[in-house]
């Protein structure tokens, strides 16, 4: 098992993120039980690019309500119910949200004042449910893009057998 914790922030962003999938799949082989993922994930992709807040919130209420799970960072809010926020919206949609800005986001919950931009991904089991969304924050602007929506939800995949 890889045993070390990366920080791939000196690399360019897609070859970070291919580093950061092959170690997260290699820490989780053999694994099945998805809070362990969970945790495992939140700390390598926290620990790989330093930002402020990475981690989950899982669904609890099937279309009402997520709570928050295994993360790294500042305190976060316990509660977001679906359609609020950003998580909130990625979880109604179950699409990537890509948020440059989340002061011009209607709704966006604010944990960490120093917040300025985020990227949430929907997680999907075996069966096609949603199981939780996966959260990163960022205290600078424009901090994720179409690299991170693409090698996220690669990662992500790892609940739907993927
Ligand atoms: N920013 C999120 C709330 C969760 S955290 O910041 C940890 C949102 O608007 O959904």
């Amino acid at each position: 098992m890889a045993e070390t914790t990366l920080d791939l922030r000196a690399l360019p962003k897609a070859e970070a993120w291919r580093q950061l999938e092959q170690h997260v799949r290699a820490v989780l082989e053999g694994v099945d039980d998805d809070i362990c993922a969970m945790a495992t994930m939140s700390s390598l992709v926290h620990h790989a690019f330093g930002h402020l807040w990475t981690g989950f919130y899982r669904v609890v209420t099937p279309g009402q309500l997520l709570r928050v799970g295994p993360y790294q960072g500042t305190l976060g809010c316990l509660e977001i119910p679906f359609g609020k926020g950003v998580c909130g919206a990625a979880a109604t949609t179950r699409v990537t949200q890509v948020i440059p800005d989340v002061h011009a986001f209607p709704g966006h919950i604010t944990c960490d004042g120093r917040s300025a931009s985020e990227i949430v991904a929907p997680v999907l089991d075996r069966k096609g449910a949603l199981i939780a969304v996966f959260d990163i924050d960022s205290d600078r602007k424009a901090a994720f893009d179409e690299v991170d929506r693409v090698h996220l939800e690669r990662i992500l995949g790892w609940f739907r057998g993927a």
